[in-house]
């Protein structure tokens, strides 16, 4: 039930940080050391390249998710849209391991690649919110989100569980493998910032009504922008806005702007823009120019250790590759109020369903 909330999914970001907490109480131990099942890391260890595959926000957590293994593990690792992957496999290495992210466990995109990666004898691992789904019968082993029932149609604990159990996957795979980067990654104190963090975001209802007020009505379109990690992330936020507000939406490589889209921008277009990451955020900042110029209005969502004073949106401190953990808030907050204000439905947005089962 929704209980005291308006909606579930503003209940469902609301949420959030105690997701991360049950997640680091699941997963890790009163020394920080997570707990995945030697069985597992052990297969894992013999691949010689990481395949993730998933649709949708799950796919966009994958994003994030190749950051975390090649940098925790060492691991080469790619990442697949479940529906091109399934019809288009890649030549792949000579050990590969398959991991599958998927809320629900029904996805038939997902599940298709995963039915031809058991024919083919590959191992399969899936992350998701429904242990006792289709998928999770299907993969060899399973990991559980542990952030309870998601009954908005679109996706947010889900999202942020997933970046959280990938971080302690390839902790623990890392360390399992002597990684250095693994073994200094303080992931129960991450985890716990994070939450805390998030807490401050979506304690601060006010102003993200009044930012999304202010750059979210009466646009035309609507651009995210970020470079790295903060790119993987406004694929998601405008994922999220377009698919409930109705606002035509898309993230963009903020350096890929120049190659074609800065034609759009004008006056009555929005862009938001990430900049959590120290070594892109001088040309971030170049790009932030150019679009201004041509007469957009700018909303930048900048981490500490990047901002300028005036950025409107300065995040809590976490470290670069959890960031998606926050800036992935802030695109959910965005969207749920960008459609409140619009009056429409924000849990049942037209069109979709929560579990897609048709490829
Ligand atoms: C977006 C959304 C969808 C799902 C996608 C995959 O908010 O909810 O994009 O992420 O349909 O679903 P799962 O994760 O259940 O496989």
């Amino acid at each position: 039930s929704k209980g005291s909330y308006p909606t579930f999914m503003l209940k469902e970001i609301d949420e959030q940080p105690a997701v991360m907490r049950r997640i680091s109480q699941a997963y890790l131990n009163a020394d920080g050391e997570p707990q995945i099942s030697s069985e597992l890391l052990q297969a894992l260890a013999q691949a010689d390249r990481l395949y993730f595959v998933a649709a949708g926000t799950s796919y966009h957590a994958s994003l994030v998710g190749k950051r975390l293994f090649e940098k925790y593990t060492e691991i080469p690792t790619e990442v697949g849209v479940a529906s091109e992957f399934g019809y288009h496999w890649p030549i792949l290495s000579q050990r590969p391991f398959f991991i599958f992210l998927s809320q629900s466990g029904e996805t038939a995109d997902s599940r298709q690649v995963l039915v031809e990666a058991k024919r083919r004898g590959l191992p399969t691992l899936l992350i998701t919110n429904a242990v006792n789904s289709t998928l999770a019968r299907e993969a060899d082993y399973v990991l559980a989100l542990h952030a309870g029932p998601e009954i908005a149609v679109a996706s947010t604990k889900a999202y942020t569980a997933q970046i959280a159990v990938e971080a302690v996957l390839a902790k623990a795979l890392g360390e399992w493998r002597g990684i250095d980067a693994a073994r200094e990654f303080d992931l129960q104190q991450q985890l716990s910032l994070a939450a805390n963090g998030m807490e401050t975001l979506v304690s601060d209802h006010e102003t993200w009504s009044k930012i999304a007020a202010e750059y979210l009505t009466a646009v035309s379109d609507t651009f995210y922008l970020g470079r790295g990690i903060d790119y993987d992330v406004s694929l998601e936020a405008a994922l999220k806005l377009k698919e409930i507000s109705y606002v035509h939406t898309e993230g963009f490589a903020a350096g890929e702007l120049k190659h074609g889209t800065i034609a759009l921008i004008e006056p009555g277009v929005s862009v938001i823009v990430f900049i959590t990451e120290e070594t892109t955020a001088a040309h971030t900042r170049s790009n932030v120019q150019e679009v201004r110029a041509r007469g957009a209005k700018v909303l930048i969502i900048a981490s500490q250790n990047c901002q300028e004073h005036t950025d409107q949106m300065i995040l809590p401190a976490l470290t670069s590759e959890l960031m998606p953990l926050l800036t992935g808030v802030c695109g959910q907050l965005l969207a749920y109020y960008a459609t409140l204000q619009r009056g429409l439905n924000v849990d049942q947005p037209r069109n979709l369903a929560k579990s897609v089962t048709v490829e």
